[in-house]
């Protein structure tokens, strides 16, 4: 099968297109034949060498495969599986299990799994399990999110800042994203009720009062925000600089305990399926489409990256998977 492989640590363009052969599901595995997949910020980071990808492998990359989001049909189970059959059409995120999803076919737990509706495509499938989820976790994880709150939304115009604009909308909050001048008519189409170029404005002096504040890309010292937080608000870290997520990791929760002010990381969940079902059902009604920047195929994945890198990217990158159709399995000819 073809998949995009890697064997260092570096940027995108250590990636490369290769033949390589296709896995066999172990007992608690199905192996599922790709038909789409997109591409994460969180890719870049871990085939870049960051703390999290150097535990698994210190030297070089423990997952020559990458990829986490993934949709496709199962073609084949382990001897221990129960849920999952021949021919279901799943989707699921790869983060936690091995990675693997830029390729042609891949074998994942059952667990990691769970079953696509038909009403949604394998491409709006292949957005949501990493970028959605997260999204909605960062919105709704730690408290409610209420009618007519304030919602400040910081790369927003991101894979999962795209995704948080919508939820919050679906929450009637009141939203403002913020991200480069490119991004902000999409961000105002999406939903957004105001906009803010991070080059000509700081969202953390201006006047307004936040009752949520998601920040997917924090670049400054979290205390900035307190001042733009409401009384009670709370300041949820999604992503960021290694300083940044040190800081909302360790301070956050002293912040926390001697103020009304309430800082933090993500608490991030990844194999939930109550909030992957909940994201179905707001894309079934038309309440979330994930921001399809581009389709590409699986050789263009290292040039996608490297865009994504340098803010190219406005959403998702999604990457369909053709087939070479030798496979004598039950798919033949489902899309
Ligand atoms: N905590 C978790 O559970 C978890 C899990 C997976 C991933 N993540 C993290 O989440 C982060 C976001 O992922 P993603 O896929 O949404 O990334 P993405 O698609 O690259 O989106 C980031 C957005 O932020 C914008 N941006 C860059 N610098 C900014 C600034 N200073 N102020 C405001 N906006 C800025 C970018 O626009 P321009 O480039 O045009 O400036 C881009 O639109 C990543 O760091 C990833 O590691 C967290």
């Amino acid at each position: 099968m073809k998949a995009i492989v890697c064997d260092r640590y570096g940027p995108p363009e250590v990636l490369r297109l290769e033949e390589v052969e296709r896995p066999a599901p172990r007992d608690n595995q199905v192996l599922v034949r790709v038909h789409a997949t997109s591409l994460n910020a969180a890719d870049i980071e871990i085939l870049g060498g960051s703390v999290l990808a150097r535990i698994g492998g210190p030297f070089r990359p423990r997952h020559r495969i990458p990829g986490s989001d993934v949709a496709g049909r199962v073609v084949a189970v382990g001897r221990g599986i129960k849920r999952l059959k021949e021919g279901d059409a799943v989707f699921g995120d790869l983060f936690m299990c091995g990675f693997g999803a830029f390729a042609e076919f891949v074998a994942v737990p059952e667990d990691a799994l769970m079953r696509k509706p038909d009403s949604t495509s394998f491409e709006d499938a292949a957005t949501l399990p990493q970028a959605a989820k997260i999204a909605l976790q960062g919105l709704r994880g730690r408290r409610p999110l209420k009618k007519g709150q304030k919602v400040l939304i910081n790369g927003a115009g991101g894979g999962m800042g795209t995704f948080a604009v919508q939820i919050a909308k679906y929450y009637g909050a009141e939203v403002t994203g913020v991200d480069s001048i490119g991004k902000l008519e999409m961000l105002r189409a999406i939903g957004a009720d105001h906009v803010i170029d991070y080059a000509r404005e700081d969202c953390t002096s201006g006047g307004e009062r936040y009752d949520l504040i998601l920040d997917t890309v924090t670049r400054r010292s979290i205390f900035d925000y307190r001042r733009v937080m409401a009384p009670d608000g709370l300041f949820v870290l999604v992503g960021g600089s290694r300083y940044a997520i040190m800081q909302a990791m360790l301070l956050g929760p002293l912040v926390s305990i001697a103020s009304k002010k309430k800082m933090g990381i993500n608490p991030m969940n990844v194999n939930n399926e109550e909030d992957l079902r909940f994201l179905l059902e707001l894309n079934e009604k038309g309440r979330l489409s994930p921001v399809i920047d581009r389709r590409i195929d699986l050789s263009e994945v290292p040039e996608a990256l490297r865009d994504l890198s340098k803010g190219l990217v406005k959403g998702k990158v999604v990457v369909t998977v053709g087939h070479d159709d030798d496979y004598p399995g039950p798919d033949k000819g489902l899309t």
